[in-house]
């Protein structure tokens, strides 16, 4: 009888309300911040009880910044999701997450969010609110989205010192993308970087360099925590545009060489003809003619120099490889 009392008893202290409850009287939260997630994608914004109680039972309560408490992304009260003051934008899109794949959920005190198809609306910070009927704790979670740009273009302008102007141009890019140049793999000094902003909030990024040796010349442009993307263009030597230059300066001579040669004969035959006492009103419209072949030829030169022409140019005398 006296061993059962005793037992009895023991059991009694083991699962008295007076042992258990202070644990779960007082609590606090704990989260990870920043948390950065690429637009469209699923971000998980952690938050837990820092001594991993369960949660089942208490409101969490998780809104954006710190004044939209009425309006919240994700409210959770009475074992169930309460929609009811759910602010729009989030409406469908959040739920509970997992801080990590092994953290036991809500039972284990994990309650972070998920929030999917990130938008860049949905930058700020958030605070995780958690009440019990005697306590509660919060703390917040900020949360960036990026976007990552398309490739960027490169294009080349020959200028008259011999150099090239590279340009490279990216666009679509949050936030602000970072933008390198490097020649023959070494770092160049980034300048002339210019950046725009368009409706939709997103990033273009401008810049150019110019080059003179032959090099393997590269732009890239990134966030600081991913792979950037990469435009590469071989230039085999900047230098022999002088003698493209002098090679169209050749065809120039050659045609006014012509032009003479031409005329040379057109004089011939107009006197020959003026000598058989033949009509001459023919022979000046071949005169006229011959005299427009150094004009046609002109604009041959300078096409060359501007940007349109460039490819043209570069498929010619192979001085550019798009790599
Ligand atoms: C190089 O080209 C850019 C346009 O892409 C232009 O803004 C810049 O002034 C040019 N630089 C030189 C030195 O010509
Ligand atoms: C880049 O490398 C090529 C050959 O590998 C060399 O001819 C050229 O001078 C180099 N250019 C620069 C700017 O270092």
């Amino acid at each position: 009888m006296d061993n059962r009392m005793i037992h009895f008893y023991f059991l009694a202290l083991l699962f008295s309300p007076c042992c258990v409850a202070p644990v779960s009287e007082t609590f606090t939260v704990s989260v990870k911040s920043p948390v950065s997630v690429q637009r469209g994608h699923t971000a998980i914004l952690p938050c837990w009880l820092t001594s991993s109680q369960n949660a089942e039972d208490m409101e969490v309560r998780w809104y954006q910044g710190s004044d939209e408490y009425d309006t919240p992304a994700l409210l959770y009260k009475e074992k169930a999701f309460d929609y009811s003051s759910q602010k729009a934008s989030f409406a469908g899109r959040v739920s509970f997450g997992l801080k990590e794949e092994t953290s036991g959920g809500l039972q284990a005190g994990d309650v972070s969010l998920k929030l999917e198809k990130a938008t860049i609306e949905d930058i700020g910070t958030y605070t995780c609110y958690v009440s019990s009927s005697v306590a509660y704790s919060s703390a917040s979670v900020s949360l960036t989205v990026t976007e990552t740009g398309r490739s960027p273009l490169l294009s080349a302008v020959m200028k008259d010192d011999n150099k090239v102007n590279l340009s490279c141009q990216s666009d679509g890019w949050y936030p602000k993308p970072e933008l390198s140049w490097s020649d023959n793999k070494t770092a160049l000094t980034p300048a002339n970087v210019m950046f725009s902003r368009i409706s939709a909030g997103f990033y273009s990024v401008h810049s150019w360099v110019l080059v003179s040796s032959p090099s393997e010349v590269s732009c890239s442009v990134g966030l600081s925590n991913e792979e950037p993307k990469e435009a590469r263009m071989r230039l085999e030597n900047p230098s022999s545009l002088q003698e493209e230059s002098g090679s169209s300066a050749g065809w120039v001579a050659f045609g006014t060489l012509l032009v003479f040669m031409l005329a040379a004969f057109g004089a011939l035959y107009f006197l020959y003809y003026r000598k058989k006492g033949n009509k001459s009103g023919n022979d000046t419209t071949d005169g006229a003619n011959l005299t427009n072949i150094p004009e046609e030829n002109e604009p041959l030169l300078s096409k060359a120099r501007q940007p349109a022409a460039l490819l043209e140019a570069s498929n010619h005398y192979g001085n550019f490889t798009f790599i």
